[in-house]
């Protein structure tokens, strides 16, 4: 959506110089004087499964507990038309069945025996409901063996919040072998809480497994596929990378539920579901219903990453449980599976199809390697443990694939005693990246624009590979997406942005957050099972990524680059292949401030420059699915003359500012 903004300045006729603060600004941009190069994985994103970000969230699947696999098998699940406890329950029932070692991935079914033609069901709620649209069709899908003599029918319902159909489609099943049956319901109506109920008909015992219910419009509509509409918003941002699956659910709360990527690959219904870690994390958000069914595996993420023009950024346990639960370590003398998985992967991923992990990429559609660059080892580790096993893998991945970028995690936090002695031992072995970590109040970000200024250049580059403004505490749920942390991060961006020469990657986490089941906030992008929409912040990672440019210009004001005189902070890039020179100003003070931007070093400048302002007048702003687009950029024209850009900016806001140079 584009937008035109015109500034209150300009509206109200607003010349009083008591409004401005302080004096102008004067900002001299050296336009001939390139400083770094910007790498292509600049801004990028962080993905993690929390909040309900795959099941429920990007993985399209409607259907909760598709395969019986839950704890509790049946939750998600509502018998309709039972009487348990009888044995001639009045019209059917349903017994989960445990094939074990049989079946060890996917061991559970449900045997629904039917009494007769009274109609026996079992309904499925979604997660916190089913997004149905109307004129929308949807594929259902179950796994189904009929028993000798059974003569069970299957009907469909598709049923609004308030029991009225919205779709119904019929099946017959037939057969005693297990096999795949599908068909599609088109909605008459929409509801974000709809539900579906599998209606059993006639007399007999039927085997049901896998029951899926997804929109046929998925993004590139792929079957197992993912929201369109959530993609669509990653696809905007343009990020240079996604980094997957996380975040502490790549270490588990304990070793046994760390992310296993080769667990899922493969086919659907072969891929081991597990717990999700943050189904119990927070006492005050509890979620006992989240699991990972897997469907939204690796080989999805890798081609998420390809759809997105992104480069792919696995990062892999590296045998240590997450240190703020169990801490478990795998012995260093039974490593080498943890080992293998990372090896393996990059196999999966880059091998020629020839290898038995690179073969079943190709089995699954994927015969072009998927260009693996970068692997993460462990997420937010630290003490001596953590090396010891950084070096482990490090010896083994640079033996087979010297190439392959190593990012080492720098633990959970950006200073203290265990941040300055992994940072030391990092750089005395020239470790290739480093993930750093920030999540503190809005403050914390302004007075820290210009912590890479100083950072050895020619050290080891650095991941921003988790970081969001707090506006009450890290893991209060109360804290908001306001438009006060956005304009915060903003600023520290310019930092980033400034520091291209060591800081490579930068990504603001978390991703996404189901508005009805959530753990974790902020959230970048927030969503329920048929909206969705991007925070301030969002916006403020599109605006910095959106205009990345080429190269780093040296933008200085006095003469010192700017990091918050007078509240104001300041980054410039030339973007090579469009000669444009693009500046970014935040000003965090609440009066309006006049910036005089002298551009040096270019010939000669086009007359008007192309100005997208983010902007709120209230700190506490914030975006939501009623009013998604309350901060949003609006763009407009500024003349410029003879190398000068006069920006006039208003309380509180954040200016993109993209001029030619002919
Ligand atoms: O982004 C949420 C969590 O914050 C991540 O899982 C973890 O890495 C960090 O502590």
């Amino acid at each position: 959506m584009k937008r035109i903004f015109f500034s209150a300045l300009f509206l109200i006729g607003f010349t009083a110089q008591s409004a401005f603060s302080q004096t102008p600004l004067e900002i001299t941009v050296k336009a001939d004087q390139p400083v770094a190069a910007i790498p292509s994985t600049m801004w990028g994103i962080f993905f993690e499964d929390i909040n309900f970000a795959a099941d429920g969230g990007l993985y399209a699947e409607l259907v909760k507990n598709r395969s019986f696999e839950f704890d509790a098998p049946l939750m998600g699940w509502k018998e309709l038309n039972s009487n348990k406890y009888s044995l001639n329950a009045s019209s059917g029932s349903a017994l989960v069945i445990n094939r074990g070692e049989q079946a060890s991935s996917n061991p559970r079914f449900a045997r629904i025996k039917v009494n007769g033609d009274n109609g026996y069901g079992i309904s499925n709620e979604g997660f916190r409901g089913m997004g149905i649209k109307t004129g929308m069709t949807y594929h259902f899908s179950m796994l189904a063996s009929q028993q000798n003599g059974s003569t069970v029918k299957i009907k469909i319902e598709l049923t609004d919040a308030n029991g009225k159909t919205l779709a119904v489609a019929n099946l017959s099943p037939q057969g005693t072998e297990w096999k795949k049956y599908t068909i599609d319901l088109k909605a008459t109506n929409s509801d974000p809480k709809a539900k579906l109920t599998v209606w059993f008909e006639g007399k007999g015992v039927m085997d049901v497994d896998m029951i899926s219910l997804f929109p046929a419009e998925t993004w590139k509509n792929r079957s197992n596929g993912m929201r369109a509409d959530l993609v669509q918003l990653l696809a905007d941002l343009k990020p240079g990378f996604i980094r997957f699956p996380g975040g502490c659910i790549v270490e588990g709360r304990e070793l046994a539920t760390r992310y296993q990527w080769k667990k899922t690959v493969g086919d659907v219904d072969k891929r081991e579901l597990i717990v999700n870690r943050w189904n119990s994390e927070f006492a005050h958000r509890p979620a006992p219903d989240y699991f990972q069914s897997f469907g939204l595996g690796f080989f999805e993420y890798f081609q998420l990453a390809e759809d997105l023009g992104a480069a792919p950024l696995p990062i892999l346990s590296c045998g240590m449980a997450c240190q703020f639960n169990s801490a478990e370590v795998a012995p260093m003398d039974e490593l080498d599976p943890y080992i293998q998985d990372a090896l393996d992967l990059i196999d999966f991923a880059n091998g020629d199809g020839t290898t038995a992990w690179s073969k079943l990429r190709h089995d699954m559609g994927h015969a072009a390697p998927f260009n693996l660059t970068m692997i993460g080892v462990g997420n937010e580790q630290w003490g001596p443990q953590y090396i010891e096993r950084y070096l482990a893998f490090t010896k083994a991945i640079k033996a087979k694939y010297p190439k392959i970028k190593i990012v080492a995690s720098n633990g959970p936090a950006p200073d203290g005693e265990m941040f300055d002695y992994a940072d030391k031992t990092f750089r005395a072995l020239n470790t290739d990246i480093i993930d750093e970590h920030y999540y503190n109040k809005p403050e914390w970000f302004l007075k820290n624009a210009a912590r890479y200024d100083k950072y050895d250049r020619n050290g080891p580059k650095v991941f921003a590979g988790e970081y969001a403004a707090q506006s009450v505490n890290t893991v209060s749920p109360l804290n908001q997406n306001n438009w006060e942390t956005a304009l915060a991060e903003a600023a520290f961006m310019t930092g980033l942005e400034r520091n291209a020469a060591v800081v490579n990657l930068c990504s603001y986490a978390p991703l996404f957050a189901h508005v009805d089941a959530w753990q974790w906030t902020p959230d970048l992008i927030w969503f329920d099972n048929l909206k969705s929409y991007g925070t301030p912040n969002y916006y403020v990672q599109k605006l910095f990524s959106n205009n990345k440019g080429s190269e780093v210009l040296t933008l200085l004001s006095g003469n010192a680059p700017l990091t918050g005189q007078q509240g104001v902070y300041a980054s410039a890039v030339r973007d090579k292949n469009s000669n444009e020179i693009i500046i970014k100003i935040i000003n965090t003070d609440n009066k309006i401030q006049k910036a005089n931007v002298k551009i040096e070093g270019v010939k000669k400048l086009n007359s008007a420059a192309n100005v997208t302002l983010l902007k709120s007048d209230a700190k506490e702003a914030v975006n939501s699915i009623e009013n998604p687009y309350a901060i949003s950029p609006a763009e407009k024209e500024i003349k410029i003359s003879n190398r000068n850009v006069s920006l006039t900016m208003e309380p509180l806001s954040f200016y993109v500012v993209r001029i030619k140079s002919l």
